[in-house]
């Protein structure tokens, strides 16, 4: 099948070579015409696991091309794909001007009856809506269906994704539009459901709210187990183990990030006020995770007493291991503060130290390597789970630090063992009888180690 896919973002890009991949014919379509020219040379503009080999491979069986004009792209195409960024506007709501554009350009070269789809992670009603604007900027009269078609891809793992999805979801009433789908995603042999429009666009809002509601219930429970005592990951794993709940998306930490949970909780809180219905659940999702972006400098502020000439290295600047993308870090609210409490911050990432370079305006040292960034350090705050820290050699770390405090905002490493080795360690959730004295109530009893008798019994 011949398709074309409008934007070379994340999204476009990953589902323009996985098509290409599976045998159809693709041609990708952006107005970014430095971008253009680099894919066509085989080179990607974000780092995405297998996705740079994959466009190069397709590129040389003739599978998938690249090109700036809408023109000479269309003509031929059974299924056109709308893969454009829907950023969040300043007040939560969700900016449609780069999906409006592609609807107004796709009717001006719309030729034969084509399938428009929309992938572009938008507002429920904005099917009706692209399909009004592909109508309004028709030069001929042809038929066409717009057809909602929501991707479910992580950014790292999207190859990955397309291939091993749970299910693909298409929201249209039009079985003939349905029909072409169907054989074009036919080869990589998945569950789909069929719905309307409306519910098809819920559903990714839906999936992703839901999904960063249990970060954040995890994340509540993360703060009182530290109060009351307990292992967040213990009871994780507990609760995990009923199959109802499920063991992913409970792992605590300070916080979600990324371009899609923030976007798309805010995006669907904004939809729920304009059909005057408060949302209340992800408005608590979205207050909790930023809180919980607070904690290590909560936990600092507890320690350091004169921010005077203090050094803090960070590790991780990504959102998540496994990609350069720093779009809603936890990272950079954490630089930023430190910045404001005036202490140099030393940052390590594999990946995306440039991407954070090149947002962040403040004087942060960027290190090529983890111990660079913290040497001399009086804290580290380890801030993004990649495989690389968790294989750090730790007595190094601790013979390079400063002071010993070692904040591990992802929970990497154990905590006894850290102890043990010298570090002032602090996860999240894990009670460590520091902070449980801490938050003794008057008149309390803090039980210790040492008291775990209190715990066993025999009697006669
Ligand atoms: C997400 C959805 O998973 C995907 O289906 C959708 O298409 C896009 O949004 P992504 O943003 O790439 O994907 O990352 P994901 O792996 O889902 O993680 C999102 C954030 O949640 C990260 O900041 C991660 O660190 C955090 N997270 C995830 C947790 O804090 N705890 C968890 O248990 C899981």
């Amino acid at each position: 099948m011949k398709v074309t896919v409008v934007g070379t973002g994340y999204v476009g890009l990953v589902t323009g070579a996985c098509l290409a991949e599976i045998g159809h014919h693709v041609i990708c379509v952006d107005q970014d015409e430095m971008k253009i020219e680099k894919l066509k040379r085989g080179i990607s503009p974000i780092y995405e696991a297998y996705l740079e080999d994959m466009i190069f491979r397709n590129i040389q069986e003739q599978r998938l091309s690249f090109s700036i004009d809408m023109e000479a792209a269309m003509p031929g195409s059974q299924v056109v794909f709308i893969a454009v960024g829907t950023p969040s506007l300043e007040d939560g709501d969700v900016d449609l001007s780069q999906v409006e554009k592609a609807a107004r350009e796709i009717g001006k070269h719309l030729s034969a009856y084509t399938v428009i789809v929309s992938k572009s992670t938008v507002p429920v009603g904005s099917c009706r809506r692209i399909a009004q604007i592909i109508k309004k900027n028709l030069i001929k009269e042809v038929s066409f269906d717009v057809v909602s078609n929501p991707e479910f891809l992580r950014e790292g793992t999207a190859i990955y994704d397309t291939f091993h999805g749970d299910r693909i979801v298409f929201g249209s009433r039009s079985k003939k539009a349905v029909d072409i789908l169907t054989e074009l995603y036919k080869p990589l042999h998945q569950k789909i459901l069929v719905t309307d429009p409306e519910s098809a666009e819920l559903i990714k809002y839906a999936s992703n709210a839901f999904l960063a509601t249990k970060i954040s219930f995890i994340n509540e429970m993360a703060n009182l187990c530290e109060k009351t005592g307990g292992d967040i990951q213990a009871v994780a794993e507990g609760m995990g183990m009923d199959q109802r709940i499920g063991n992913k998306f409970l792992q605590a930490g300070i916080g979600f990030g990324g371009a899609c949970f923030p976007k798309d909780v805010s995006g669907l809180l904004k939809t729920g006020e304009k059909y005057g219905y408060d949302f209340k659940i992800i408005r608590q999702t979205l207050a909790v995770n930023s809180t919980q972006k607070q904690k290590p400098l909560e936990i600092l502020e507890k320690i350091i007493e004169d921010w005077k000439d203090i050094k803090i290295g960070i590790l991780g600047l990504a959102f998540k291991p496994g990609t350069d993308d720093v779009r809603e870090a936890p990272a950079l609210y954490i630089i930023k503060e430190l910045y404001g409490r005036g202490v140099h911050v030393k940052a390590y990432d594999p990946v995306a130290n440039d991407n954070m370079q090149s947002v962040l305006s403040f004087p942060v040292t960027y290190c090529n390597n983890p111990y660079d960034a913290v040497s001399d350090c009086d804290a580290v705050i380890l801030v993004t789970e990649w495989q690389e820290f968790k294989e750090l050699s730790l007595r190094k770390i601790r013979r390079l630090m400063k002071r010993k405090i070692f904040i591990d905002g992802r929970n990497v490493f154990a905590s006894e063992s850290m102890k043990k080795k010298g570090f002032d360690y602090y996860p999240i959730g894990i009670c460590c009888k520091e902070i449980m004295t801490q938050n003794l109530v008057e008149g309390e009893i803090y039980i210790d180690e040492s008291e775990k008798s209190n715990y066993t019994g025999s009697g006669t």
